[in-house]
């Protein structure tokens, strides 16, 4: 059910390698102790993050998160709209736990991925969701393209979602929280190599490792001084040192956003 739906778009990570993995047992032993979706996080709400949406198909088992920037615009990432339509997807907003049936469901009218979007190493990792009914629930501020500064090495980031505890792991069923600090690109580059875009990403993590986010946090916020920054979008494994999780850099698409949010 869920653990499958969700796995589909997992997928889209680019796979774990074992080493990857055993670094993360050996370097991140309270993580192991205790897994935690967005592991190294706390517990949250949709309260205390009303614009934190979960991405859910038909039958309301989400697969990946989103940011209301709007009262009918949702900020996800293209790889988690791969093969979606219209019909074959729901925005659910003011529900903390994924078993809950409270909140607000959406249908979408639209669904705007990045129109050079093809994997999620070659960036443009975004897409804009049109919802059929406004979301009764405050939206997030986000950056504008000449915003670049909020990236400088160390600042303090919070990401957000239901993901797993590890990779291939199951859900958190309560809405996960962590703050990160952000990775130099130099960094960044020297973890990932040409696989980092530095026009189109933004790393963030310890480099010990321990906190990340994970499968199923996918399409949710990057938050930088309470302001939309970054999308979930990709990592080797979850939380292994040296492996940081990778966003998407959103000053470099807030334009192309925004004419998605007027139109
Ligand atoms: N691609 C994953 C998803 O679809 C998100 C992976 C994030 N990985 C990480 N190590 N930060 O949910």
């Amino acid at each position: 059910m869920s653990g499958l739906t969700r796995a589909r778009k997992a997928a889209a990570v680019v796979a774990a390698t074992a080493a990857a993995a055993a670094t993360a047992l050996i370097s991140a032993p309270s993580a192991v102790a205790a897994p935690q979706p967005i592991v190294g996080g706390t517990t949250t709400t949709t309260s205390a993050y009303p614009f934190m949406m979960q991405i859910t198909d038909a039958s309301q088992d989400q697969f990946c998160g989103g940011t209301l920037v709007s009262p009918t615009k949702v900020v996800t990432a293209a790889h988690c709209m791969v093969g979606e339509t219209t019909s074959s997807v729901r925005v659910v907003g003011g529900r903390t736990y994924l078993n809950g049936t409270n909140g607000t469901v959406a249908r979408v009218s639209r669904i705007w991925i990045h129109p050079d979007y093809t994997r999620v190493t070659r960036g443009d990792d975004v897409a804009v969701l049109t919802l059929s009914t406004s979301m009764p629930y405050t939206p997030a501020p986000y950056v504008s393209s000449s915003d670049t500064s909020v990236y400088a090495a160390g600042t303090t980031t919070r990401v957000l979602g239901w993901g797993t505890t590890s990779s291939g792991g199951s859900s958190s069923n309560q809405l996960r929280t962590a703050t990160v600090p952000t990775v130099s690109d130099a960094s960044c580059r020297g973890s990932y190599g040409s696989r980092y875009v530095q026009s189109d990403m933004v790393c963030a993590g310890y480099s010990s490792g321990g906190v990340d986010t994970c499968q199923g946090d996918s399409g949710g916020p990057l938050l930088i001084g309470g302001r939309l920054a970054g999308i979930t979008s990709w990592g080797d494994g979850c939380a292994a040192a040296g492996y940081p999780g990778v966003y998407t850099r959103l000053t470099t698409f807030s334009d192309a956003v925004t004419a998605q949010v007027r139109g």
